[in-house]
């Protein structure tokens, strides 16, 4: 069997136990993720010892508790607090999630949080999402409407189109599908990934919208689109239970039929 061997700079290391205050029984072990590409140091997995009683439901309020009681220079994202921002996207126990979504029950007594994989990391649990956000500007992601002359300002959609788009809105770009998905690990600078390609579906269904084809046309690229090879991680991981590889093969029908609007 080959053996990887990870250079001895980007080991993961163990690193410091903050153990329960005492009389406060540690039943809760929490190993996280410690990196700081500033410094010299090799990331480190720090262990906290928390007791479970006293903390909120979900894995965001463990990682708050630690950061106000343990250790404040513990780096995340986070703001919404109910799964509709996207940024405290990490990876627990194995799996890509929300935190602020993910509840603490059903993880066992041993916890263990990283970073979303492959993204270069900027520190802690704070990966580097610049390519990502590069390539969903690079699908124009708003609307493209060039009306017919005489048609009404307001361009409505029948209850029937607006349910095209279901599935679709509401995805919050955390990019916990596409650092599931092998091939953007290893063709991420080239292959749109897919949370980037079920954003361009949303706008290929919108029937407000006027440049179908031209979007179709630019994502019809051996590398932009047809790297999915339908591995499916990426809907198996979604925590807002949307199916982007789907999205991803709704594009492709779209594109091999010459269509139009999928919808
Ligand atoms: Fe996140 Fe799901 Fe959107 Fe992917 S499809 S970016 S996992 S919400
Ligand atoms: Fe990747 Fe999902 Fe396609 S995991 S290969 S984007 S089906
Ligand atoms: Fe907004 Fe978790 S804090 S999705």
């Amino acid at each position: 069997m080959v053996e990887f061997i990870l250079p001895e700079e980007s080991r993961v290391k163990p690193g410091k136990r903050h153990r329960a205050p005492e009389g406060i029984p540690g039943s809760l072990i929490v190993e996280i993720y410690r990196y700081d590409p500033d410094q010299p140091q090799s990331p480190r997995l720090d262990t906290f010892e928390l007791d479970p009683k006293t903390l909120g439901p979900m894995v965001l309020d463990l990682l708050i508790r630690i950061k106000s009681d343990s250790d404040s220079s513990l780096a995340f994202r986070r703001s919404c607090r109910e799964g509709v921002c996207g940024s405290c996207a990490m990876n627990v126990n194995g799996r890509n999630t929300l935190a602020c979504t993910r509840p603490i029950q059903g993880l066992g007594n041993r916890i263990k949080i990283y970073p979303l994989p492959h993204l270069p990391v900027i520190k802690d649990l704070i990966p580097d999402l610049s390519t990502l956000y590069r390539q969903y500007a690079s699908i124009e992601p708003w609307l493209k409407a060039d009306p017919a002359p005489g048609t009404p300002a307001e361009q409505r959609q029948t209850i029937e189109q607006r349910h095209q788009l279901e599935g679709l809105v509401e995805c919050v770009l955390c990019a916990c599908c596409s650092t599931s998905c092998p091939s953007y690990w290893w063709n991420g600078d080239q292959y749109l990934g897919p949370a980037v390609l079920l954003q361009a579906q949303r706008w290929i269904r919108d029937s407000r919208d006027t440049a179908t084809q031209e979007r179709l046309r630019q994502l019809d690229d051996a590398f932009k689109l047809y790297r999915c090879h339908t591995i499916m991680n990426c809907t198996d991981s979604c925590p807002k239970g949307l199916n982007p590889a789907r999205a991803i093969a709704d594009i492709k029908q779209a594109i091999a039929r010459g269509q139009g609007n999928t919808g």
